[in-house]
């Protein structure tokens, strides 16, 4: 190394020692004839010192960012001159010499300055030195211990590590494919694989019986603050098990990451809520429960109710229900029409607000439409005391509905200080529903179509898909799905009755995964496993909200990589070679 000491190492006990370092300028500031320049390296800052003679001239012409090459005496600083934020902060080097390794072109933005003063945009554009910024270099440690904490583990519970194909054939989570031309078959494409799911169950046809995999997945998706084009997973899977030995595996895992990474302790097992109730209770299957602020049912108040919106959401089946806004009362007429701009701008049909006044007596628009017993019942069942307001949705979906009042239960609970960020909050959602009804008529598959239906819905899940519980179970933590996974179907009879049941014929299923129905006729093993977020598990450790900061080089939300420029288009003669208007092969 050219250097003998890496610049935040450097402590009280180094005084008087000779040392070189190199690393980046990151300040520099000038007082009189003496220069201070804080040197940057991967380990952390120190303060440099400059003084009269040839090293003060040659700090002189040191900008910010310039890479460079120090030597100098380590001393301790005047009394009165520690930083304590500092882990060096007792010590300065005075320079006897610097070195300039490379200059630095004037700065699109100050590496020293706070990453959000800096658009998103320009960041990802000069992502490199977007990262020097400690924050964003933090965020990488961080995943780069996660991964090596979860390496440890599974290699301990003897799982093995294997790599499967990413230029393959459309795996079915349900996203959009990202495809490859195959120039080697002009008129064919590969798909990216959207996960491992049909690999991995073809290592348990294999007999490995314990898989695991960092894997990159590939979903072309609308994309959000958690969601990316290419994201990574980890991928688990297991033969002979039942839920209980994947949630032992996670409830292992978990609190070693936890405890190896962030120094903090997570209590297991995890606590188990039924989807049902997750949605009841919280309106979101992912709920988060730093706060309590329970969804209330307010289907047996309006029973016989005139007000036109409830009623006709009833009669159809649906739902009236409500979040209760502590101390709401207060709000301003101009913050309630925020809320109810707020519920209309994420597609629902509306919101009505009902405050209690100090008296008790009610406030509403929709107060005069109420029955007597309405009136005199709706504080109590909706759990509200005097000074409180109570949002109301009303639905002719009880999806619809609820789903709305999970996102006003966590907007309100933010917009309230009511969530106590020092929480982990870790959930498991089981008894998930098989299907769902597709707009146009039939069922989806919620999971993914390999997922085996419940032990007491085994002969009837296809008499009954819009009941049928699936043995699917997803982990969540404060309100973010981290990993899902499922027991798989083994049996070719049974994964027959599912594709039937989402309107796939035998024809297409064969078409589509023949070559996983064809394993299942040689002895496959009962088997399951999940995959968890690896980009959200590192977000959340490092408290960011989005998946991008614990990405190197993350892509924007319309796809694209400002640094490299990807993507981008291709030349005449890369379209001919690759084949990509050539027609399918006969
Ligand atoms: P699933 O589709 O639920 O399951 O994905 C598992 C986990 O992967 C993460 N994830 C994402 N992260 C970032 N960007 C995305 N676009 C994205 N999509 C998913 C989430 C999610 O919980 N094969 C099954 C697992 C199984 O059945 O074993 C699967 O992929 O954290
Ligand atoms: P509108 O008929 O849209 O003028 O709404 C009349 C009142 O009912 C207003 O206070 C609305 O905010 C409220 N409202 C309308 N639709 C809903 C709904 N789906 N759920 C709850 N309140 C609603």
């Amino acid at each position: 190394m050219i250097r003998t000491h890496e610049a935040g190492t450097l402590r009280a006990g180094h005084a008087g020692e000779t040392v070189t370092l190199a690393g980046w300028v990151a300040r520099r500031r000038d007082h009189g004839g003496v220069a201070f320049i804080d040197l940057r390296d991967a380990s952390g800052v120190v303060q440099v010192v400059f003084r009269e003679g040839a090293p003060a001239d040659a700090a002189h012409d040191l900008r910010a960012e310039y890479c460079v090459l120090v030597t100098g005496v380590v001393g301790t600083r005047p009394a009165g001159n520690e930083n304590p934020d500092l882990p060096t902060g007792a010590v300065e080097v005075t320079a006897s010499s610097v070195e300039v390794l490379s200059a630095a072109a004037p700065l699109p933005f100050q590496v020293e300055s706070h990453q959000g003063d800096t658009d998103e945009q320009t960041r990802l554009r000069y992502r490199y030195l977007d990262l020097r910024r400690a924050d964003a270099a933090r965020g990488m440690r961080i995943r780069s211990e996660l991964t090596r904490v979860i390496r440890s583990v599974m290699d301990e519970r003897g799982y093995l590590d294997i790599e499967t194909p990413t230029l393959t054939r459309s795996t079915p989570e349900g996203a959009r494919d990202f495809l490859v031309p195959c120039r080697l078959q002009p008129g064919t494409w590969y798909a990216l694989p959207q996960s491992p799911q049909l690999f991995k169950q073809l290592l348990m046809v294999a007999g490995f019986e314990r898989y695991y995999q960092i894997a990159r997945c590939y979903r072309d998706e609308d994309l959000r603050a958690d969601r990316q084009p290419e994201f990574t997973q980890l991928d688990v899977e297991l033969s002979f098990l039942d839920e209980e030995d994947v949630y032992s595996l996670v409830e292992e895992l978990v609190p070693r990451v936890w405890r190896e990474v962030i120094g903090v302790e997570i209590p297991v097992p995890f606590p188990r809520i039924s989807y049902a109730e997750a949605m009841r209770r919280y309106g979101s299957d992912k709920p988060d429960l730093r706060f309590e602020l329970e969804l209330v049912d307010l289907d047996t108040l309006f029973a016989g109710t005139e007000v036109g919106v409830f009623r006709g959401a009833l009669d159809a089946g649906g739902h009236v229900g409500a979040v209760l806004v502590p101390g709401g009362a207060s709000l301003t007429r101009k913050q309630l029409d925020g809320w109810v701009d707020w519920a209309k701008g994420r597609g629902g049909k509306g919101l009505a607000w009902v405050a209690v006044e100090p008296d008790g007596t009610l406030r509403s628009p929709l107060a005069k439409f109420f029955s007597e017993s309405e009136s005199a019942g709706f504080a109590a069942a909706a759990g509200a005391a005097a000074g409180d307001l109570v949002f109301v949705v009303a639905d002719t979906s009880t999806h619809k509905a609820l789903e709305m009042l999970g996102a006003l239960r966590v907007a309100v609970a933010k917009d309230r200080g009511l969530v106590r960020e020092d929480e982990w909050r870790f959930v498991w959602v089981v008894d998930m529903p098989m299907f769902e009804p597709l707009d146009e008529g039939g069922w989806h598959a919620v999971h993914h179509p390999f997922t085996a239906p419940g032990v007491e819905w085994e002969d009837s899940f296809d008499a009954r898909p819009g009941e049928a519980l699936a043995r699917a179970y997803d982990l969540a933590l404060n309100g973010v799905e981290l990993g899902g996974g499922s027991i798989r179907i083994h049996r070719a009879e049974m994964q027959q009755r599912v594709f039937d049941t989402i309107g796939l014929s035998e024809a297409e299923a064969k078409e589509k995964f023949g070559f996983l129905l064809e394993a299942f006729a040689y002895g496959p093993p009962p088997h399951g496993g999940i995959a968890f977020g690896i980009d959200r598990l590192a977000a959340v450790l490092a408290g960011h909200e989005s998946i991008r900061e614990v990405m190197a080089f993350p892509k924007t939300a319309s796809g694209g990589d400002p640094l490299t420029g990807a993507p981008t288009p291709i030349t005449p003669q890369q379209r001919k070679e690759a084949g990509v208007d050539a027609p399918p092969p006969a």
